[in-house]
């Protein structure tokens, strides 16, 4: 079994990357194996509809191992009460990468009232990959971390049950 975790933000105090780590080391308790795509290493492109064998190397490469793996998690910034504009170019590119797999979503926001965003990634990749989203997401905002660092417990027990939910959802569908 192995979760490709793939972190959007580019910034150097990311919260949605400190959430995506934390759930990452859960899977690693848990002897699964993980493959985190941070896309501050990728070099990104811009889609404009040319198939992917047109884009770079990084980027096919992300897109094999997304494919490759049995579940995906994914973290976003709340921009302008959406997904950054950069995941969003990503996924444009790499959505058939998603195709029929499950994947949970962890969201990072400024204030309590953009958590709805977490409904809006679930969409765009149910509607442009047919994949399979996790009714329940992540939400947190900048009151719930301290100096970059995630600094609640409830947070923390949902990123985990946010994993258990997930392996039990590939493992369903293993089945
Ligand atoms: C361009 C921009 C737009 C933002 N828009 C919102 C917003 O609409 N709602 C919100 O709650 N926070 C907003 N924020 C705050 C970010 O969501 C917040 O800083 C969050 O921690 C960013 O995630 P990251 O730390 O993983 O990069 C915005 C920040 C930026 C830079």
């Amino acid at each position: 079994m192995k979760i490709v975790l793939i972190s959007s933000s580019l910034s150097l105090y990311s919260h949605s990357r400190a959430m995506l780590t934390r759930a990452e080391n859960y899977f690693l308790t848990k002897g699964v194996e993980t493959d985190l795509i941070d896309l501050r290493n990728i070099e990104l492109e811009w889609c404009d509809g040319r198939p992917l064998e047109n884009y770079n190397s990084s980027l096919q490469d992300a897109f094999q191992r997304i494919q490759s793996a049995d579940g995906a998690v994914i973290a976003s910034p709340v921009y302008c009460y959406s997904v950054s504009g950069v995941l969003k170019n990503f996924i444009d590119i790499c959505h058939k990468a998603f195709a029929e797999k499950y994947f949970a979503v962890i969201i990072a926001g400024g204030g309590d009232y953009s958590f709805m965003v977490t409904e809006q990634l679930k969409s765009i990749l149910v509607l442009e990959s047919r994949a399979f989203p996790l009714p329940r997401a992540v939400f947190a905002n900048e009151k719930q971390f301290k100096n970059h660092q995630l600094n609640d417990a409830g947070v923390e027990k949902r990123l985990q049950q946010l994993a258990d939910d997930l392996l039990r959802w590939i493992g369903e569908s293993f089945k």
